[in-house]
């Protein structure tokens, strides 16, 4: 699997990664911004959901089904703050300020997804409400209790769930809403699959059993844990394939097909291994 990913020129010289590295996460985003992945998504980096209500949805369209997933969960309310930590290209961002009529901080650690973010704001026509800061989530420069409520869309595994959930508890309000979009170790996760994940993903998974204690030690509230692996992972495979396709040429512009193939494949191991939940919590009133 190492090959898989150097051949992807994700990882130089076999070097490894046990814990978080800035420079190494920052290198793999920049470097799938080229690779057509955001193009395949509709610059949403994340998976999809489907069921029976979209099951012909494409992938970009069971992206935004997620993120509307998200947004259903949220408590935010129009005027109010919320923290996207790890927002990517900021769509989910865009996407909860246009719907709930808040103002959005998209954090983001990557500065060509803080350019881009930026871009599409304005595009948008969204830049006076949602903002984007180009920092580690793991240190926001800014006062404590400041956000209304916020979410990790799938960007926790990369950041270490406790460091991540100490620095969500300083920067929320007491009694705000913190939503995790999280992929998750369960029955089928192999050790190789792991240690690949930890070196060549940067990614650091949990098992959704660990979840009450952690977010105990963190002084939130467990509300719910919904596990949504069916709508997501049996289907995921097929629709990349399809995205692949459907924009072959302009990513065959960018790399080569092996590269596509392998993505393929980085993508058939994900789903084989891990399985996916949302979660929602609340920070303690009283610590
Ligand atoms: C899988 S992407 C998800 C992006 C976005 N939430 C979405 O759904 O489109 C993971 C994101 O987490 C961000 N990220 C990971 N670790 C980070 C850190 N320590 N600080 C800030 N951003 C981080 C990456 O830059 C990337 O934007």
């Amino acid at each position: 699997m190492k090959d898989l990913v150097s051949k992807l020129d994700i990882e130089e010289n076999g070097a490894t990664m046990n814990s978080f590295n800035p420079e190494k996460l920052v290198e793999m985003y920049d470097a799938t911004g080229e690779l057509g992945l955001y193009l395949i998504f509709d610059n949403q980096l994340h998976f999809g959901y489907w069921d029976k209500n979209n099951p012909n949805a494409s992938l970009s369209e069971a992206a935004a089904r997620l993120t509307q997933i998200m947004i259903d969960k949220s408590k935010i309310l129009q005027g109010e703050r919320f923290c996207d930590l790890g927002c990517g290209v900021g769509v989910p961002a865009i996407q909860i300020a246009k719907a709930k009529e808040c103002f959005v901080d998209g954090i983001t650690i990557s500065k060509y997804q803080y350019d881009k973010g930026k871009k599409l704001a304005e595009e948008a026509g969204m830049s006076d409400r949602v903002r984007f800061i180009q920092s580690n989530a793991l240190a926001i420069p800014c006062d404590d209790a400041t956000y209304d409520g916020g979410w990790f869309l799938e960007s926790i595994y990369h950041m270490g769930h406790r460091q991540a959930l100490r620095e969500a508890y300083r920067i929320l309000k007491p009694g705000a809403t913190l939503l995790i979009a999280d992929l998750i170790t369960g029955p089928n996760t192999s050790e190789e699959f792991k240690t690949f994940a930890r070196e060549q993903l940067h990614s650091d998974h949990i098992p959704k059993e660990d979840y009450p204690e952690l977010l105990d030690e963190a002084r939130f509230d467990l509300i719910e844990i919904d596990d949504i692996t069916e709508s997501m992972m049996p289907f995921m495979v097929p629709k990349v394939k399809a995205g692949f396709k459907q924009y072959e040429a302009q990513i065959l512009q960018y790399v080569q097909r092996e590269v596509m193939d392998n993505w393929l494949r980085v993508f058939e191991s994900v789903c084989e291994n891990l399985g996916y939940i949302l979660v929602r919590a609340k920070k303690r009133v009283c610590p």
